[in-house]
């Protein structure tokens, strides 16, 4: 018997494109191009990456197929959508608070990512003065201190992100950031090109090279598989509810699996050109490559200050940045404004202001942990190290492994079928098999050796 179709009460993409652009608008963004070189930088290079690659298809694409299909077949926010599912298919109703988690973890990440979207709004203005002509290592050490040092500096571009998140969150039609997206993401990939292309020239690349693709298993941590797992949710945007939400908004006829390897393969294509666009230049000056999250303002100016044109290219580098967080962050905080309006009544603008209004609370602790709460250590971590390790290592790993779970297990094959809508035949097989088993149990036993288990 075929299932009445339903629609979600917040809208449709226009099509399979349209979606496709707000998933990789959702995937790419700081997490690819500011987060991605410096974790790699701090765990060693090589293993480091092939490890998070191995994440990325083995659990990362499945978990995002699986999470598309809830979505899609929920219809409603995170929260509602888990509420319903369980109620259809006859489970505990405690898998709402998996929706609950989700919303939790958008929030907490949207607190902090905002904050360092502020410094690529900063960078965009320093590199159109002019203020990275001829500059070396040290000076561009000293610009990026000079930013994070200045609280009052970082909370104004916090603030000014923020408002751009809300504003665009609150008209609810995705079309104009959308639109702009569409062309200033290809833009961004250009300039990566072109900073590789910078590196192959200058004849650094070849170092970069090395320590991204020879693998020293020796350096591959317990820890900095954690890491790598927890990168390979977070720069996918899985494990809370961001691409669920953005699936429940898909059309009944658009192909999940096709979809989301497109998502996953332009995300891993411009992680790895952020990457050689880095490293080469990190190693040629005698930088560290665990510098830590002010790698890439430490780096890149340096490209930028030498090269023809740096002014215009460097400033564009940034305006493109921006963009790529903004069109990210719009679906951090997607699923806690949705559940605010289809549970609380909320118009969707006052649902922005009080999401907005808390994150930007948040976010004042992750400002200030650059500067006054520098030395302020729990578990040997500062606020914003803390924030993140808890989201990106924890909970959205969590997140995934229970939607690989519901997915496979709690959700009756039958149903997942009807709406993978792929056919019953190998390819279905596959993915029914990793969200099953290869998915949960990878999570659980990163976790393990995490926590000292395994050894
Ligand atoms: N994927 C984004 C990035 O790589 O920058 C960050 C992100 C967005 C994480 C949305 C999680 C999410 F739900």
């Amino acid at each position: 018997m075929a299932r009445k179709k339903r629609t979600s009460v917040h809208g449709q993409w226009s099509g399979r494109l349209a979606f496709i652009l707000a998933a990789t608008g959702s995937a790419v963004g700081l997490g690819n191009i500011w987060k991605f070189p410096y974790i790699t930088g701090e765990n060693g290079g090589g293993a480091f990456v092939l490890f998070y690659l191995l994440c990325v298809v083995s659990i990362g694409v499945p978990i995002m197929m699986a999470e598309v299909m809830l979505g899609r077949r929920g219809r409603a926010s995170p929260i509602n959508t888990m509420a319903r599912l369980a109620r259809e298919e006859h489970a505990h109703p405690a898998w709402r608070y998996l929706g609950w988690m989700g919303v939790l973890a958008g929030f907490l990440i949207l607190s902090y990512y905002s904050v360092i979207a502020g410094w690529a709004l900063a960078y965009i203005f320093r590199a159109m003065a002019g203020e990275f002509a001829a500059i070396d290592a040290e000076g561009a050490s000293r610009l990026f201190t000079s930013l994070v040092q200045d609280p009052v500096d970082l909370l104004a571009w916090h603030t000014i992100f923020m408002v751009m998140t809300m504003l665009v969150v609150a008209r609810g039609v995705r079309s104009g950031l959308e639109r702009a997206v569409s062309v200033l993401m290809p833009g961004l990939f250009l300039i990566l090109v072109l900073l590789v292309g910078y590196n192959i020239a200058q004849g650094d690349i070849v170092h970069g090279f090395h320590f991204l693709f020879d693998p020293d298993f020796s350096k591959l941590t317990p820890n900095a598989m954690l890491i790598a797992m927890g990168h390979s949710f977070f720069t996918l945007s899985l494990g809370m509810g961001a691409i669920m939400i953005y699936g429940s908004y898909l059309p009944d006829d658009v192909s999940i699996a096709r979809t989301s390897f497109m998502v996953a393969g332009a995300d891993t294509l411009v992680a790895l050109l952020a990457g050689l666009a880095i490293f080469p230049i990190v190693f040629a000056n005698g930088l560290e490559p665990g510098a830590g999250p002010g790698l890439i303002f430490q780096t890149l100016p340096i490209a930028f200050g030498r090269m023809a044109g740096g002014v215009v290219i460097g400033g564009l580098f940034f305006i493109m940045l921006v963009f790529a967080a903004w069109s990210s962050s719009i679906s951090l905080i997607e699923p806690a404004v949705a559940w605010l309006v289809e549970n609380h009544g909320m118009k969707r603008g006052k649902a922005c202001v009080v999401s907005g209004i808390a994150t930007w609370l948040v976010g004042i602790g992750t400002v200030l942990s650059f500067n006054y709460w520098s030395e302020l250590k729990l578990f040997g971590k500062t606020f914003f190290d803390l924030l993140d390790y808890l989201t990106a290592n924890i909970m959205l790993p969590l997140g995934g492994a229970l939607i690989a779970i519901f997915a496979g297990w709690v959700m009756r094959r039958r149903s997942a079928l009807e709406e993978m809508n792929m056919g019953d035949g190998a390819a279905f097989e596959l993915w029914h098999f990793l969200v099953r088993f290869v998915a949960p149990t990878a999570v659980i036993l990163v976790f393990l050796s995490a926590i000292g288990v395994l050894g």
